[in-house]
């Protein structure tokens, strides 16, 4: 797969812009806020339906204007793949000029790799970055994965909500088991998922890191989850 071309219509800096790539190395050159990760910027968007940037979408509309746009062709296995953006009140996409509805249907139409100079907070900081990677790799590869995630999401702050009545309005602490049940079962799915991809990955990073070490260094990456203690809390209390 490889990116051919983006338009860029009032993203950011640029006001109308389209940029070629070769389809093999591409090197983006310039001096500083040039406008180098806004271009990077604008095929991750197209890529993950969201900025890396910024959660407030109205920041990729140049200051100046009113909408952005932008329409991003690849080549992927046999076929094009179009895929355009643009924001004005709200969001909007289509796939090779379908309007499409929700943001899982552009997940793995690309496949993108991000590595900035930050993300080195992957391996410094807290779970929550690494995982936060994880799930951007994840939902690419398999879009349910996303589902799964927004699942989740909502059950946990559907329980927290439920903690807060129990403080504050006596209900019943048994009806937590509910939620409990429900975090286990999405959260087991999220789990292999997750413990699927790295195994995967494993494999490639023991041979590039081998390489690069001149067969010095073994590398190994593991998933640790705490999902089995969760499940192992929960056994208890049966
Ligand atoms: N909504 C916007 N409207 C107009 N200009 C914007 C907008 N958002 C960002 N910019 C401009 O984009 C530029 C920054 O672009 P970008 O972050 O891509 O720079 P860069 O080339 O990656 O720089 P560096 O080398 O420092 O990383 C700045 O000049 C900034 O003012
Ligand atoms: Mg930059």
């Amino acid at each position: 797969m490889y990116i051919n071309k983006i338009k860029l219509e009032n993203f950011r800096n640029y006001e109308k812009e389209e940029i070629e790539f070769d389809k093999n190395v591409n090197i983006i050159y310039g001096d500083n806020a040039q406008g180098k990760t806004n271009i990077l910027e604008s095929i991750f968007v197209c890529s993950l339906g969201k900025s890396f940037r910024t959660n407030k979408e109205k920041e990729l509309i140049n200051k100046e204007k009113e909408y952005a746009k932008v329409e991003m062709t690849s080549f992927k296995k046999d076929r094009n793949i179009k895929i355009n953006f643009e924001i004005k009140e709200k969001k909007k996409f289509s796939i090779n000029g379908i309007p499409s509805k929700k943001i899982s249907d552009i997940l793995g139409k690309n496949y993108i790799v991000l590595f900035t100079p930050e993300d080195i907070s992957i391996l410094k900081n807290e779970p929550s970055k690494r995982r936060r990677f994880l799930n951007i790799m994840i939902s690419q590869l398999r879009p349910i994965y996303v589902h799964l995630l927004n699942q989740y999401n909502k059950i946990i702050e559907q329980r927290n909500i439920y903690l807060k009545q129990i403080k504050y309005e006596g209900k019943p602490i048994e009806n937590l088991e509910i939620w409990d049940e429900q975090i286990v079962e999405i959260g087991t799915k999220i789990y292999k998922y997750r413990k699927e991809f790295i195994e995967k990955i494993n494999k490639k990073i023991f041979d590039i890191h081998l390489k690069t070490t001149g067969n010095k260094e073994k590398i190994r990456v593991k998933y640790i989850s705490n999902i089995r203690k969760q499940l192992f809390r929960k056994f208890e209390k049966k």
